[in-house]
């Protein structure tokens, strides 16, 4: 495959030290599925063999949105819970009455693998309509060894389709199953026993724990993490979400990529993951969904240089998002994040809770992965409540359309 070009583009590459890395007046030269130049078109070099060019009308461009946190593979849906606690019930008592997590494990283990993969299939078409090229899909509505293999499975089915790249995590340390009442020390063996099946299949790219006072203790989330490490799988953590825990800093000593949720975080936590390098992984779909009140702590966060990162957490419970960029929104009204910071948060830093090098920016030798926005500015990324703006997405150097 030859040198395409798309010109005329106002180019949010992220990468140098600019406000948003901002170009105007850009181009970009993509050579198969990467990244040859990016400038100002006045700066193309001359005399370039070109096979293809695209006008870009003066659209914005982004790097490909990333969505490092999302729960996409399940049976049903929760709208009623949703009903429900419109009137008044809360989550917890959702959960006790044994709806919530429990009720969307059993309609996804009745659930056939087409139809787990036509609803996942759906829901993805909708995250890449408002820009998203890469997105990290966990396990954990399966809760047996063949149910959780049927998920990644289904994950590394979507991640076969045209433009995205998928990122499997296992999370079978998400809820006690009921065939495990009472004996949660129990599950977490099995948990432990399965993981080196499912990655000798290839279906684990890596692990993860909901450490919670209603989930798993920090002594249990260590123990699949020790797993993951001798299995020389890199970890994430679900980590005080409702409590503080002391997850965030157990999954910085495993060298976590990243600890998710974060609202109960507190300054032991913030400096492991520092030092640790982790990113912390904010997720204002759910802090909204619930009215949770609790904001993650961000000024010390940025501080002590921990990189932000903005995802969906998109899961029939808890956040059914469909929409990155109304992420972005939620994050800076919520968590009082500046919008050039929201949008590293779904890119660079994204793909840096990925463990991901090659994409997250515009700049030579990375990954062809963009979207032209019909937006003037990248503010407007975060500004907008709504709407449908993304015009174009490019992932691979590919054009992908729906
Ligand atoms: O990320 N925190 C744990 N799990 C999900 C919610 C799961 C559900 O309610 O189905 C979350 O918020
Ligand atoms: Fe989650």
């Amino acid at each position: 495959m030859g040198l395409t070009l798309w010109r005329h583009a106002r180019i949010a590459t992220l990468a140098g030290r600019e406000p948003w890395g901002l170009i105007d007046r850009g181009a970009l030269l993509v050579d198969g599925a990467r990244l040859r130049w990016v400038g100002r078109e006045a700066d193309l070099a001359a005399g370039l063999d070109i096979d293809g060019e695209h006008e870009l009308g003066g659209a914005l461009v982004t790097p490909g949105l990333i969505d490092a946190h999302t729960h996409l593979i399940y049976g049903g849906q929760r709208a009623s819970e949703f009903e429900l606690r419109l009137q008044g019930a809360s989550y917890e008592q959702i959960a006790r009455a044994g709806g919530g997590i429990a009720s969307t494990v059993a309609a996804t283990r009745a659930a056939s693998s087409e139809a787990l993969f036509a609803g996942a299939r759906g829901r993805l078409d909708r995250l890449q309509g408002e820009g998203v090229t890469t997105i990290e899909i966990k396990s954990g509505y399966g809760l047996t060894l063949e149910h959780e293999r049927r998920c990644l499975q289904v994950a590394r089915r979507l991640g076969r389709e045209p433009g995205v790249t998928v990122c499997t995590t296992y999370l079978a340390a998400h809820a006690l199953p009921p065939e495990f009442e009472g004996r949660a020390d129990g599950y977490i063996d099995a948990v432990c026993q399965w993981l080196p099946l499912l990655h000798g299949e290839s279906l684990v790219d890596a692990v993860d724990a909901f450490c919670e006072a209603i989930a798993f203790s920090p002594a249990q989330t260590g123990r699949v993490f020790e797993q993951a490490r001798r299995l020389g799988l890199p970890v994430k953590l679900h980590a005080e979400q409702l409590s503080d825990q002391g997850g965030a800093a157990l999954a910085a000593r495993y060298g976590a990529l990243s600890c998710d949720h974060l609202e109960y975080l507190g300054a032991d936590g913030i400096a492991a993951m520092a030092e640790a390098g982790s990113v912390a992984v904010l997720l204002p779909g759910a802090f909204y969904f619930l009215r949770e009140t609790r904001l993650p702590p961000v000024d010390a966060l940025r501080r002590a240089a921990v990189p932000i990162a903005i995802a969906s957490d998109h899961n029939p419970g808890t956040s059914p998002a469909l929409s990155l960029p109304l992420m972005l929104n939620l994050a800076c009204t919520f968590f009082g994040l500046t919008p050039e910071e929201a949008l590293r948060g779904a890119t660079v830093n994204a793909a840096r809770a990925l463990g991901l090098v090659d994409r997250g920016k515009l700049s030579e030798g990375l990954r062809a992965d963009f979207v032209a926005w019909d937006l003037e500015h990248p503010v407007e990324l975060a500004y907008w409540i709504g709407g449908h703006f993304c015009r174009r997405v490019i992932c691979g150097g590919q054009e992908h359309t729906q």
